[in-house]
């Protein structure tokens, strides 16, 4: 079971409040490491916090990270309390649907610079505290949480979100390129469809859920251990050697579609 402990580990899950990010979080919290979680809203942090806190080490620090100071500011804040990062999950990510007559730029701005521009400046402004827990043996690892609709054209017309999850996986690789020397790996999960306030709007319905699970080989939906083992995976010893990689965890709807 060593290959998959945490114990001593530090990461960051950003959007670590609820849906996706929290899973993740609970499942590096399970595995031994203790957790950064991080969102816009102070009382969603401090409500995740306690969630979460009976798994393990879990702290909470707001920040807007659709803004590249406030990333910094966030890496800066960790740095005050740790000494290094082993593990840092870009996954704070939106959506914006909307008619492709009526789009407007305002939906572009909001999708583009939280989903592919912050996953950028939190690797750089993380950079540091990356580097004091990489070795050649046990790399630091980024890992961005891309999208199945990054892989296979989705019909819904959120066309700023699947293109801003495309070119998050393409920048999950150029960052494996670059990073890799200095033993960071970078890796994306591009995930299928997860119970969460982004999705609620198709799985809240019965008769669509039912649809969208019917959709994958498997017959469901994501659970919460499927978004748990994917980051401990590639968050522990077992994930070494795995870099640039896109991995859907997604019931086979976008990988047989
Ligand atoms: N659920 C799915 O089926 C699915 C499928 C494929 C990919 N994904 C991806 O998985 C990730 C998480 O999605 P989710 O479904 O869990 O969505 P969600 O329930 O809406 O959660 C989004 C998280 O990001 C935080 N967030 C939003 N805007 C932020 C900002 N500007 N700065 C900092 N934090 C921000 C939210 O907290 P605050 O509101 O407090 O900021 C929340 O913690 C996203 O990247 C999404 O694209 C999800």
């Amino acid at each position: 079971m060593d290959l998959f402990d945490l114990t001593g580990k530090v990461a960051v899950v950003t959007g670590g409040t609820r849906g996706i990010g929290m899973m993740m979080a609970r499942g590096l919290l399970q595995a031994g490491a203790s957790v950064y979680i991080s969102s816009r809203k102070a009382d969603a942090c401090a409500a995740a916090v306690d969630e979460l806190s009976s798994y393990g080490a879990v702290h909470g620090i707001p920040a807007d990270l659709a803004a590249v100071a406030e990333c910094q500011r966030l890496a800066a804040e960790v740095g005050e309390r740790e000494e290094h990062v082993n593990v840092l999950v870009n996954n704070a990510g939106a959506t914006w649907g909307e008619p492709f007559e009526s789009f407007p730029e305002a939906g572009w701005d909001k999708v583009v610079d939280l989903n592919m521009k912050s996953p950028f400046f939190l690797t750089q402004a993380f950079l540091p505290l990356l580097l004091a827990a990489a070795t050649p043996a046990d790399p630091a690892r980024v890992i961005n949480v891309g999208s199945i609709d990054g892989l296979h054209v989705n019909p819904m017309p959120h066309y700023p979100y699947s293109a801003s999850k495309a070119g998050l996986h393409h920048l999950t690789r150029a960052l494996a390129r670059e990073l890799g020397p200095r033993s960071i790996t970078v890796n994306a999960v591009a995930p299928g469809p997860f119970q969460s306030k982004m999705m609620a709007f198709a799985l809240d319905d019965p008769t669509m859920r039912e649809a969208v699970a019917a959709s994958s080989p498997l017959g469901r939906i994501g659970q919460p251990d499927d978004m748990a083992g994917v980051a401990v995976y590639l968050s522990s010893r077992a994930g070494a050697y795995v870099t640039g990689a896109v991995i859907p965890v997604d019931g086979g709807i976008g990988t047989t579609s």
